[in-house]
């Protein structure tokens, strides 16, 4: 008699390209969920997850991974992650992505979310505030459940610069982000800390806001490394770290994109900002005082949001 393993929890990650793929192999290999990997391309899926699951017996991983173009397959998925679409090209913006990924976003999420109408969504794909807005509208959910993943990356790239700086462990820093994702983006470094000690205690304006600097262009720095293609293992780790949290109920606090409904003075807009995040996805969005600087600088933020937001027409 043939047997049949009772399904498990369900992740569901569409596109399987560079990130999409990265995001599955941490899923998989911390065992958090079955995966199913969907792409538009026929085969590529398929077999990057075949490839996945044939390294379960090395690192005795035994979750289920499977690549498909149908979504079908995609039924009763916990989380789906969205990471279809375009990636940027050397002197391309996050922005001359707009439409184009747009139009992607729309189509997946439409039928994602009538396979699996009681998930949370993580988006992925740029420019990301503005791909949030087309994922809600095409899902339909409410918009606790349609989140972006941005601030989560910004602050590990933060805190990488920052641990090169002074010689410490990665693990060791915190780092505390604002606004959306792009050159735009408001690090508050008096909320960063290293050791709990906040970082305008342990290094010189200047140096700080080479690192603020740094990290704004973190994303165009790797592009211009790599000539081809943008970054990946480190968005494929920041997706997953938010998979993990609403997977195991968590409750951490982690900047992500939020649609604000009057918080922190916004109405109606994805804009990044630290939200407590669980099962249910977005449990709440917190508030912290800022300074006159930095809510002009995160007023600015929301406003280059809105202007992307403006050209979507239709799709928002
Ligand atoms: N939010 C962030 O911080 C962040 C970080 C890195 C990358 N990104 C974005 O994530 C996206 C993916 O980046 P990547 O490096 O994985 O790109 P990639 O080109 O390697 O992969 C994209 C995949 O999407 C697939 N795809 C395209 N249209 C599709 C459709 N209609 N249905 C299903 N699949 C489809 C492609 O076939 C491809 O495999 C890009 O938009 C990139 O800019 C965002």
């Amino acid at each position: 008699m043939p047997r049949q393993r009772a399904p498990r929890r369900k992740v569901t990650i569409i596109g399987a390209g560079n990130v999409g793929a990265t995001v599955a192999q941490r899923i998989v290999e911390a065992g958090l969920a079955d995966v199913v990997l969907l792409d538009i391309v026929p085969g590529l899926p398929q077999g990057k997850a075949l490839d996945l699951a044939e390294a379960g017996p090395l690192l005795g991983h035994d979750v289920s991974v499977i690549g498909t173009n149908d979504y079908a397959d995609t039924s009763d998925s916990a989380v789906v992650v969205v990471t279809s679409g375009l990636a940027r090209q050397p002197g391309m913006s996050r922005d001359d992505l707009l439409l184009k990924n747009a139009q992607i976003v729309n189509n997946v999420v439409e039928q994602a979310a009538k396979h699996s109408p009681n998930s949370v969504l993580v988006i992925v794909t740029n420019p990301l505030d503005a791909m949030c807005h087309v994922a809600l509208k095409a899902s339909g959910f409410p918009r606790w459940r349609v989140i972006g993943m941005a601030g989560v990356l910004d602050a590990a790239r933060f805190r990488t610069f920052v641990a090169l700086e002074l010689g410490v462990s990665p693990a060791n820093t915190s780092a505390f982000v604002l606004g959306g994702h792009g050159d735009t983006m408001v690090p508050i470094p008096r909320y960063s800390t290293v050791g709990g000690v906040p970082l305008t205690q342990l290094l010189s304006p200047d140096a700080i806001e080479r690192i603020v600097e740094r990290t704004r262009n973190g994303g165009a720095e790797i592009v211009a490394l790599l000539k081809s293609g943008s970054a990946f293992y480190a968005p494929g780790a920041a997706t997953a770290e938010m998979v993990d949290a609403i997977l195991e109920d968590r409750h951490k606090i982690l900047p992500c994109s939020a649609l604000l409904k009057g918080e922190y003075g916004v109405d109606g807009l994805y804009v990044g900002v630290p939200i407590r995040l669980s099962r249910v996805g977005v449990d709440e969005i917190v508030e912290v005082e800022l300074t006159e600087e930095e809510r002009a600088a995160f007023q600015k933020s929301a406003e280059s949001v809105r202007e992307l937001v403006a050209t979507l027409g239709t799709f928002a």
